[in-house]
């Protein structure tokens, strides 16, 4: 049973929306810098869901997380892959943008995808591999390390967000079994080879837990 819930984000429009939804009585939300929140309390589980891509040192992030943390508590991270084929099609459109604006000094970052601003925030996208974070984890004193790489397959689905569009549409639902599959049994590969479904998967999901 959770008793008490806090969901944090250093944009204050990201907690506004996060307000719209009936989120029950025991969820806190908090503006605050991750790296600057201090709670009168520990947790006994931290889940930080796409973002610790924008903190441009992951030691810093592993380090607070790991003194929120109660001793036994878990930090649950989920963030993108690198290296990831599905990086490549983001990269392509990134730079036909920066082709189509060379010489308009005023577009600045308008059009780099790596760049996500909210507010008077900006962040600069920098991903960090799962076995790279998996080893400042382990350095910082985290056990226990697991990982799951999310969203195995080819992005080759047309109807897909920032995928190479080869199969249309009607054909994804037939597809999508497969590549499930295909998913399930590459998390069994062995040990030389677990890197694989890393470099297929979109994003993925690293949990360690507090000794
Ligand atoms: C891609 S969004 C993900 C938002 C949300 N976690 C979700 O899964 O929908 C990245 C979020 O990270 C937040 N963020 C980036 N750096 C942060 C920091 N230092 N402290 C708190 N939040 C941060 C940004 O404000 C942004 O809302």
């Amino acid at each position: 049973m959770v008793r008490e819930v806090v969901g944090l984000d250093v944009s204050s429009s990201m907690i506004a929306q996060a307000k719209t939804r009936d989120l029950g009585p025991n969820v806190t939300l908090v503006v605050s810098d991750f790296l600057a929140f201090g709670p009168e309390t520990q947790f006994d589980k931290i889940y930080s869901i796409r973002s610790i891509e924008y903190f441009p040192r992951k030691e810093e992030f592993v380090a607070k997380a790991q003194g929120l943390l109660t001793h036994g508590g878990r930090l649950l991270v989920i963030t993108k892959s690198t290296p990831s084929l599905w990086v490549g099609r983001t990269r392509l459109k990134h730079l036909v943008r920066r082709a189509q604006r060379r010489g308009d000094e005023a577009s600045g970052g308008a059009g780099d995808s790596s760049l996500w601003q909210v507010d008077d925030h900006q962040f600069r996208q920098r991903r960090i591999g799962a076995f790279r974070l998996g080893r400042i984890m382990r350095a910082a004193g985290f056990k226990n390390i697991r990982y799951v790489p999310i969203i195995v397959r080819l992005p080759l689905f047309k109807g897909g967000e920032d995928e190479y569009p080869v199969i249309p549409g009607r054909l994804e639902g037939a597809l999508l079994p497969t590549a499930r599959a295909f998913a399930r049994l590459s998390w069994k590969l062995p040990q030389p080879l677990r890197w694989a479904p890393y470099l297929m998967s979109n994003t993925y999901l690293i949990a360690a837990d507090r000794p």
